[in-house]
C-alpha cells in the first residue's frame, strides 16, 4: 500500500457509485455516511477531523515514516486537503480512512486506509502509517485487528491486499505479524525518490482471518 496514501481525488467514475449502491447492504451503506468509532485496548479508530492536520503533519511528514510510502503533504493545509478528500471518498463509497487516536489523546497520530480494488470492495487494499514515537508500542496491532475486522465484517471484503517495499523492514514485519501471507514480489513497482523499488504483495483472506480469530478469541478489548 505504498502508493495509496495521499492520492488526489480525481477520476471517480459515477458507474462505480451506482454499482456500489446496488450491491450495498444496510450495514455496508452506513459507513458511507459516517465511519463508526472502533475502540481497542490501546487506541480508538475514528474518522479524521480537520483538527488532526497539525498532529498528522508532525507524525507522518518525517523522513523515517515517509521513507517507503507516497510522499505525505508537507503543510497543515496540505493535510487539511487530504482529510477533506478522505471524507469525500468515503461518502462516494470508494475508500475508508481511520485516524488512530491513542487512549488519553484527542488527535490522530496515524492512519489506516482501505481502498477498493474492484467495485464493491470484494478485493481491497489497506495501508497504514503512524508517528515513529508510537512504533513498537502495540498500537499498530491493536488498530490493525479492528481495521481488518471492519473490512471483512462491515465493508464486505473477502481478499485484503497490502504492498510494502521489500526494504521496509517494519512494514513487512507488521504485516507478517498480523497474519498476512506473502504472495510474491512485485518487481520495480513503486517509484520513490526517483528509484523503482520492489514490493512484497501480502494478502489476508476473510476465511483465514476468521479461522485465526477463533484461535485468538473474540475481538481484543
Ligand atoms: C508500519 C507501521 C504502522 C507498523 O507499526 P509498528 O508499531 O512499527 O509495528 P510493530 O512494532 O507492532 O510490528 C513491526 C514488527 O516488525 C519487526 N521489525 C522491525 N524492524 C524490522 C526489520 N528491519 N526487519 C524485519 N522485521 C522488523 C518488529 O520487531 C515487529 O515485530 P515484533 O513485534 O514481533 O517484534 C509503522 O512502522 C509505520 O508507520 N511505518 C512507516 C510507514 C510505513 O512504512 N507503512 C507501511 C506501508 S506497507
Amino acid at each position: 500500500m505504498e502508493k495509496m496514501p495521499f492520492r488526489d481525488a480525481e477520476g471517480v467514475m459515477d458507474v462505480t457509485a451506482v454499482i456500489n449502491a446496488a450491491r450495498a447492504t444496510t450495514n455496508e451503506t452506513n459507513w458511507r455516511q459516517a465511519l463508526p468509532v472502533l475502540t481497542g485496548s490501546m487506541v480508538t479508530l475514528r474518522e479524521l477531523r480537520l483538527s488532526d492536520a497539525p498532529s498528522l503533519l508532525a507524525m507522518l511528514a518525517t523522513e523515517e515514516v515517509a521513507r517507503f510510502i507516497s510522499p505525505p503533504p508537507t503543510t497543515v493545509e496540505g493535510f487539511e486537503r487530504f482529510i477533506a478528500w478522505t471524507h469525500r471518498e468515503r461518502a462516494a463509497g470508494n475508500y475508508v480512512c481511520f485516524g488512530i487516536v491513542p487512549h488519553g489523546m484527542d488527535t490522530a497520530i496515524g492512519i489506516f486506509q482501505i481502498r477498493q480494488l474492484e467495485p464493491g470492495f470484494g478485493t481491497a487494499e489497506w495501508g497504514f502509517a503512524m508517528g515513529s514515537s508510537f512504533w513498537g508500542t502495540g498500537a499498530f496491532i491493536d488498530g490493525a485487528k479492528m481495521v481488518v475486522d471492519f473490512a471483512f465484517d462491515v465493508v464486505g471484503t473477502h481478499r485484503l491486499e497490502a504492498r510494502a517495499a521489500v526494504a521496509n523492514g517494519r512494514g513487512n514485519g507488521a504485516l507478517r505479524k498480523v497474519g498476512a501471507i506473502q504472495e510474491g514480489i512485485l518487481r520495480k513497482s513503486f517509484l520513490r525518490n526517483g528509484e523503482y523499488l520492489d514490493q512484497t504483495l501480502w494478502t489476508i483472506l476473510d476465511e483465514d482471518w476468521r479461522r485465526a480469530k477463533s484461535v485468538w478469541g473474540p475481538r481484543i478489548h
